[in-house]
């Protein structure tokens, strides 16, 4: 098997065999093939897309090139969440405690960012002594204990996806569905949970900019799950403005924790609801999503959510005086309102612009080596549809460096104000087999 066979067919609308897919994952993992093949060959893919079929022999075989991680000696039905990302993305910090706390196992990895704000990782490592990596035996030693826990991806997980990710990022071939759906799907499916829901983001600050092609890329990923075994679902949520309030790695640990305390922003409340349904679900803890919609109230009611969170935190090293006591968390120096040019209602509040602001306040890496500022960020005020009076604070820039009023000038063109309410909505759909 030659591959620049494999590319030509691909390029003139070829079907590929799980031979010829197998082929170039095993001999381009083990170097066999140049980077400028595996550039073209995802090229081509871009162009002319790839069929079902295909796309899971993809993801069989990107699986295949690592190890899996191994969760049957934990009891109960594992369910896994991915989101494919957004602005101020505070779910997981919420919803994995809350599932935890209904019984639901949660062993769960997690990445770290690059771009707006750090990951889930670096928003833990916020909290003084909290440690993400861990040896695979202590998290599986506390996954059976407490039910939860939270470490980074280890890296024999999808050496495939690694590599093909860090190609595809610099060789233009990111934006293609198959190789969005299988790279997500292989990392997902390789972390070994037996259920999986996804939350396929639209909008400004997201990957999928229009819903068709969002709605597009959960299909391929719930298929994908489907031929695999393992029970997928996903929900189309919106990502035009942020999601909560807090953008930043600190900010967003107090917001976690305020929402955890029912005293959080309501549209990451109701999105924390609806992923948490589908999962106590999947998980065989309730019958219906109501049901469990009812289940996960009630623990955030009686502080059962909370208390999960807490300790959590505790058993991976991190000083719960800071979850007790969150206005301990690093507090950047200068703080600079954007105050409202003029009274209306606010019709836009543009994530990706938002985001970069964040980012550009020390939030987020800018290269894989930049530090992060725990303390910096944004905290919005006001979320579409809300009314603002000229002078009152739509958002709040926290940041330890001297480029506050240089961002915020740049933000005028992210916050729009006009004279009627726009209609908006978080949940868009859901998608199911
Ligand atoms: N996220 C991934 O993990 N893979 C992609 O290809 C795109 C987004
Ligand atoms: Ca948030």
């Amino acid at each position: 098997m030659r591959m620049v066979d494999i590319i030509t067919k691909k390029r003139d609308g070829g079907t590929l065999t799980e031979e010829e897919i197998r082929f170039f994952v095993a001999n381009y993992v083990s170097g066999n093939i140049p980077d400028y093949q595996a550039s073209a060959w995802a090229m081509a893919v871009y162009f002319q897309g790839m069929n079902d079929s295909e796309t899971a022999a993809l993801t069989r075989a990107m699986i295949d090139s690592g190890e899996c991680v191994d969760l049957s000696s934990i009891n109960g039905i594992k369910v896994d969440k991915h989101s494919t990302g957004g602005v101020g993305d505070t779910t997981t910090l919420v919803l994995a405690p809350l599932v935890a706390s209904l019984g639901v196992p949660v062993a769960k990895m997690s990445g770290r960012g690059l771009g707006f704000t750090g990951g889930t990782l670096d928003k833990l490592e916020s909290i003084p002594g909290f440690h993400v990596e861990l040896p695979i035996g202590t998290f599986m030693n506390l996954v059976k204990r407490s039910g939860i826990a939270v470490i980074g991806q280890t890296g024999d997980l999808v050496p495939a996806d690694k590599k093909l990710y860090a190609l595809r990022d610099v060789s233009g071939s990111v934006e293609s569905i198959p190789l969005i759906a299988s790279s997500i799907m292989s990392k997902k499916i390789a972390a070994g949970a037996d259920a999986i829901v996804l939350e396929v983001t639209t909008g400004t600050g997201a990957f999928m900019k229009d819903e068709a092609s969002a709605v597009r890329l959960a299909e391929t990923m719930v298929r994908i799950g489907t031929q695999v075994g393992r029970r997928t679902m996903a929900v189309i949520t919106d990502m035009s403005q942020p999601l909560g309030f807090a953008i930043g790695n600190a900010l967003e640990i107090k917001e976690a924790i305020d929402t955890l305390r029912d005293a959080g922003p309501s549209d990451l409340k109701e999105l924390v609801l609806t992923l948490g349904s589908l999962m106590v679900c999947a998980a065989g803890k309730a019958d219906d999503p109501a049901s469990a919609r009812h289940l996960l109230l009630e623990s955030i009611e009686s502080g059962r959510a909370f208390s999960k969170f807490r300790s959590f935190i505790a058993d991976q090293g991190g000083d719960v005086s800071f979850v007790d006591h969150p206005e301990k968390l690093p507090q950047a120096a200068h703080q600079i309102d954007f105050l409202a040019p003029k009274s209306g209602f606010i019709t836009g509040l543009a994530a990706d612009q938002i985001g970069l602001a964040a980012m550009l306040l020390g939030a987020g890496r800018a290269m894989k080596t930049s530090t992060i500022d725990y303390a910096a960020g944004i905290v919005l005020h006001k979320k579409i549809g809300d009314t603002v009076k000229q002078g009152e604070p739509i958002l709040t820039l926290h940041t330890n460096q001297n480029n506050g009023e240089a961002v915020r000038e740049k933000l005028h063109a992210a916050v729009k104000i006009g004279e009627q309410a726009a209609a908006h909505r978080l949940i868009h759909r859901i998608i199911e087999e």
